[in-house]
């Protein structure tokens, strides 16, 4: 078996050589293809990845969020080797043992009755198929989706999406209206508090189903909380509003937790802290890591009969593959002995929450920080009165500067951030350790000073 090492060692002529054939035949997401320069990642462990120049650095990012575990967790490699070792892979239609466990420790912690489980090999599919549920269910076919929202880069899940990656896939009759979901920092109603801001977000979306016709509405579909587009805690009573809109109407109410799910808000689900079962509940990422692709819809009693003795007419020639079963097996009983979701919790009320509103505080580019476990969020501004942002929506080339300067300054000082539009998240793993996080936090704080340059 070899060994990964756990730190890093120089080899700049190896990175080279992956970087000359990533450039030749790697094509990559969301870029233009000329205009990108990938680092080329030599290994990882925990809390940090490094290059083949021997820069190491902290994953404040989890990768695309997904990281919840860490890098590598010796039980989880462990599990996908054995795995590996006795049945790769195996059809769809067999009852297996991975399979079954997998389902049912997803299924022990959903909440409500949420009990059935289909999987998918990751976000979008999950999201792809819930919303398939829901027509077939309902026998109707309009989506509701927020505005602010990131659901998935396949057919109807780009649709349901609410940032400007849905634009050059946008058919615009994919059966999707978008509304506004509660932001009070930029709050689209005007809202002085979170009170008022519920309710008005509340009585647009009935306003929103009323002039598009409740009979022709099949789902509404919700981030928990909102990650990619920003980490919005909805105010009480909003998801709880949405739960009984949708039972007045027949419509089926569909919470996406792949990005919010598995630990990454202190909770195994973010639906947790506000006590709301949904109809249909989308998961991936955290589910595993991502050490292999997974993802999955799970699905409420009710909407389960409806295809008891009706064919569900979709599936995937991966659908709960052993290897990614295997992991999730591992993956949730690593969190589940380790205190892992326990942890995400503590850090963020002890450590991360409170150094972020005292960096806030320090720095006149930071307007708000947001967020809960090891799910933060650093709105940038230009100007903490106005709220102007630091860079306009969808900013490019230089309108980004600000934003690319900041970004830079965290690579410099060994944290690879998550940066979207205005905005930096603070995403790292649910395992991370207190002083893993302080140094985190520090290296933030001076990046921060690149971001405060270009206020007003
Ligand atoms: C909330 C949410 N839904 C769906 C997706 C899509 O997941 P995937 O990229 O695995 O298809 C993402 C990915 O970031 C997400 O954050």
């Amino acid at each position: 078996m070899s060994v990964q090492p756990t730190h890093p060692s120089p080899d700049p002529a190896a990175g080279a050589a992956v970087k000359a054939a990533d450039r030749a035949h790697v094509f990559h997401s969301w870029s233009a293809q000329g205009l990108i320069d990938p680092l080329a990642i030599a290994g990882a462990d925990g809390s940090y990845f490094w290059d083949y120049e021997g820069n190491r650095y902290l994953d404040f990012s989890c990768q695309l969020v997904n990281t919840n575990i860490g890098h590598q967790h010796p039980k989880v490699v462990a599990a996908i080797q054995e795995q590996a070792a006795k049945m790769c892979t195996i059809a769809p239609g067999f009852a297996v043992d991975v399979r079954s466990e997998a389902a049912r420790l997803v299924a022990e912690r959903t909440p409500g009755d949420l009990d059935k489980i289909f999987f998918t090999n990751g976000g979008a599919e999950a999201v792809e198929n819930a919303v398939r549920m829901a027509r077939l269910h309902t026998g109707r076919s309009k989506v509701l989706s927020a505005y602010r929202s990131y659901h998935g880069a396949t057919a109807a899940a780009i649709n349901l999406t609410g940032d400007p990656r849905r634009w050059p896939s946008d058919t615009a009759s994919a059966g999707v209206v978008h509304f506004w979901a509660p932001f009070l920092y930029r709050s689209p109603f005007h809202a002085e508090n979170e009170a008022q801001e519920c309710e008005r977000a509340l009585r647009h979306l009935e306003d929103t189903i009323a002039y598009e016709g409740p009979s022709g509405i099949a789902a509404i579909i919700l981030e928990t909380i909102p990650g990619t587009a920003g980490i919005m805690v909805p105010p009480p009573g909003y998801l709880a509003g949405v739960r009984e809109i949708c039972d007045r109407y027949g419509i089926v109410f569909i919470l996406d937790e792949v990005m919010a799910g598995f630990g990454r808000t202190g909770h195994w689900f973010a639906a947790d802290h506000f006590g709301v079962t949904p109809d249909l509940l989308t998961f991936a990422k955290g589910v595993n890591s991502g050490y292999v692709p997974l993802g999955g819809v799970a699905i409420s009693a009710e909407i389960a009969a409806t295809f008891d003795q009706r064919p569900y007419p979709g599936g995937l020639t991966y659908s709960g593959h052993p290897l990614a079963c295997a992991s999730a097996i591992a993956t949730i009983n690593a969190m589940a002995e380790e205190g892992i979701v326990e942890n995400a919790a503590a850090i963020g009320e002890n450590v991360i929450g409170p150094a972020l509103r005292e960096i806030a505080e320090r720095h006149p580019s930071v307007g708000e920080v947001r967020g809960l476990g090891v799910f933060w969020a650093l709105d940038l501004v230009k100007d903490k009165e106005t709220r102007e942002p630091l860079v306009p929506y969808n900013a490019s080339g230089p309108a980004n500067q600000p934003m690319a300067d900041f970004a830079a300054a965290c690579k410099r000082g060994g944290l690879w951030p998550f940066v979207n539009m205005n905005r930096t998240h603070v995403v790292p793993p649910c395992t991370v350790t207190e002083s893993e996080a302080k140094e985190g936090l520090a290296i933030l704080d001076e990046a921060l000073n690149a971001a405060d340059a270009h206020t007003a």
